[in-house]
């Protein structure tokens, strides 16, 4: 145990949070680079209408970081001192960080989607289909437009595909136009279809995919959905959701800490996790 009186606490907020693997990444990213008795990182169940009470906490026990997920993403922007313009952009901050009793607000959803699309392809000037138009989608939408990619949104609802369009630029489809995507670079899922809870839902027909298609589900359990397996057999490109949850934490890592985080320790953590629930839910 290197917890001591000087350990910066930083720590995860959702509701429900028990499921959350943030703990054992960001912890074993400290381990590695031998910081563990400076960071220690928890996940802590907060109900959505305390969240104001739970900020006056941060400030008066001067927690270092707060990694925050649905529904509390937005509700914490309006009781921080700063939000900085993308995550005001995007509508949502997913990570806190206090300096010295300043609470400061970032977004690194986009970036845990653009790092993890940029390990493939280079993003400018591609064509990409975005199936979606949530929450997820927004922070997808922004960073594909920000590296310079040709954005398509297809949601069940016309309407807010039009809605983010207007922000962002590209064209908006309903799902019953989805032929259209068989000409894209890049197909990325922001719904819920696919989910552990419906894992043999699709949100796209098989023979729409290609070999020339990189295909990207923000759906990290089951760790391999229904649509990826798929792809994998049309020959296309895949990416896991867990890459974009890795890299949204690595970029909250070294906001917290100033450091680089362990990639490779990082993801075999998660990679260990994600497949071993995975074995669970195959019995
Ligand atoms: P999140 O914050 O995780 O993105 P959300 O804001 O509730 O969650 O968005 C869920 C997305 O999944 C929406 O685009 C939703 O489509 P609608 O805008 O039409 O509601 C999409 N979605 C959910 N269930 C779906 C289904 N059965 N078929 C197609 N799209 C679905």
């Amino acid at each position: 145990m290197k917890i001591s009186a000087k350990t910066k606490i930083c720590m995860v907020i959702g509701n429900p949070i028990e499921h959350s693997l943030s703990p054992q990444i960001h912890n074993a990213g400290y381990e590695k680079l031998g910081i563990e008795s400076d960071y220690v990182y928890v996940a802590c169940n907060v109900e959505i209408q305390n969240i104001a009470d739970f900020i006056k906490g941060v400030r008066a026990m001067q927690i270092r970081g707060v990694s925050c997920t649905i529904p509390h993403k937005i509700e914490v922007m309006k009781h921080l001192d700063e939000v900085d313009e993308v995550a005001e952009k995007i509508g949502a901050v997913n990570t806190i960080v206090n300096e010295n009793g300043v609470l400061n607000g970032y977004n690194t959803d986009w970036l845990g989607v653009v790092i993890a699309l940029e390990k493939v392809t280079s993003l400018k000037n591609k064509r990409v289909a975005l199936i979606g138009a949530g929450g997820a989608a927004r922070a997808v939408a922004y960073g594909v437009t920000q590296r310079g990619a040709k954005l398509t949104i297809y949601n069940r609802t016309i309407e807010k595909a039009k809605e983010l369009i207007n922000e962002f630029g590209g064209e908006a489809y309903s799902l019953d136009d989805i032929e259209g995507i068989k000409n894209m670079d890049i197909i990325f899922n922001a719904t819920s279809v696919g989910l552990a809870s419906n894992k043999n839902e699709t949100p796209l027909p098989k023979e729409l995919m290609t070999n020339k298609h990189i295909i990207f589900d923000a759906i990290y359990v089951p760790y391999e959905t229904r649509l990826l397996r798929e792809a994998k057999q049309q020959g296309a490109t895949i990416i896991h959701g867990m890459e974009m949850l890795l890299q949204q934490a690595i970029a909250q890592f070294k906001l917290y800490t100033g450091h680089d985080a362990p990639e490779d320790v990082m993801r075999n953590v998660l990679l260990d996790n994600l497949i071993t629930k995975e074995k669970k839910y195959a019995n």
